[in-house]
């Protein structure tokens, strides 16, 4: 009988070696200390055993659960820690994975800083829809049909879209139409810039895309004058480019504004236009319903791709809208 305990000593030393997982484990726990296991049963027949033996067999044989016991939870706990048996196929100190967290694509970083600079002018922000009525993306804006200045913007129409008195919609080609939105549902003073999409049907190259943002601006009030104009987006300037920043207006045509204008911003040695600008037009006000002739005002619209591509020194638009990890990783 101690012959049989001390083989079953060794057989169990020996099983639990190769116990790689918490199932062969479980294996090796019924088959060496089970209800139907030997060493169970063994101890189980002490009360048949003569005297003498019944002492030591008792002995031994509760030894050798408590040890059996004792080894099983020590590698119980060893697998848990990956202190097991390197043939396991977890390996628990690898290094863990990192997070890679996202970060703002640069035109959503540049759309911010734009709304943060108007906002702190007094703006308020606004958007209105992508997709457009004919009569708000030109016709309120002062550009009638057959005018040839809507061959200024080169639009997307919507064939299907079209209302009972033959109004077709569009793809907006610029952010302009939410002024006529804004003035038609709201009195002045106003003062509010309009971020948002906009879409041309253009071929693409490395200064234009089909796709790529405006931010609109207007101001509405008695008496604005185009030094408000100048004041305002010279502040602007100041704070997107840095606060030495030199502007430079030139005479530019838009349909909605009289005087029209272009802005640029001296940057490394050269001019580079950033926007158009200028007062708003009398036609545009007469067709939102103003009709006090105090009421003035100026817009402004401008193309954040292009704010972005002078300020991080990029030469292609396309590359914003690529999806390449390598180029929007750098910002
Ligand atoms: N909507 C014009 C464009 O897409 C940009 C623009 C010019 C907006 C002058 C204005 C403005 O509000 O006053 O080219």
């Amino acid at each position: 009988m101690l012959e049989k305990l001390k083989k079953l000593q060794k057989q169990a030393n020996l099983g639990l070696k190769s116990c790689n997982s918490r199932s062969e484990l479980n294996n090796w726990k019924i088959k060496y200390l089970g209800r139907k296991s030997e060493l169970s049963l063994i101890l189980k027949d002490i009360k048949n055993l003569d005297p003498n033996m019944k002492k030591e067999v008792g002995m031994l044989g509760n030894k050798l659960r408590l040890d059996l016991e004792g080894i099983y939870d020590a590698h119980l706990e060893g697998l848990e820690l990956g202190k097991s048996d390197q043939s396991s196929s977890l390996d628990y100190f690898l290094p863990g994975r990192e997070e890679k967290i996202g970060k703002l694509h640069p035109v959503t970083q540049t759309l911010r800083e734009i709304k943060k600079a108007f906002s702190s002018l007094g703006f308020q922000i606004a958007e209105g829809p992508e997709i457009e009525w004919d009569k708000y993306n030109f016709d309120m804006l002062n550009i009638p049909e057959d005018h040839p200045a809507r061959d200024m913007w080169d639009t997307m129409w919507i064939d299907e879209k079209m209302n009972d008195n033959g109004e077709k919609m569009l793809l907006r080609t610029h952010t302009s139409p939410v002024q006529a939105r804004i003035m038609e549902s709201q009195e002045p003073p106003i003062r509010v810039i309009v971020p948002g999409k906009c879409y041309r049907y253009e071929a693409t190259d490395s200064t234009h895309e089909w796709h790529f943002y405006q931010v609109e601006g207007l101001a509405v009030d008695k008496n604005l004058t185009f030094s408000d104009l100048k004041g305002t987006l010279y502040e602007f300037s100041k704070k997107m480019f840095g606060s030495d920043t030199k502007i430079r207006f030139r005479c530019d045509y838009f349909p909605f504004v009289e005087p029209g204008v272009d802005m640029s911003i001296f940057w490394e040695g050269k001019w580079l236009e950033i926007l158009g600008a200028g007062m708003v037009h009398p036609k545009v006000f007469e067709k939102a319903g103003y009709t006090d002739a105090n009421i003035s005002g100026f817009a402004f619209g401008m193309g954040p791709e292009r704010i972005a591509m002078i300020k991080h020194d990029i030469d292609d638009i396309r590359l914003f809208y690529s999806n390449d990890l390598r180029f929007l990783n750098q910002f």
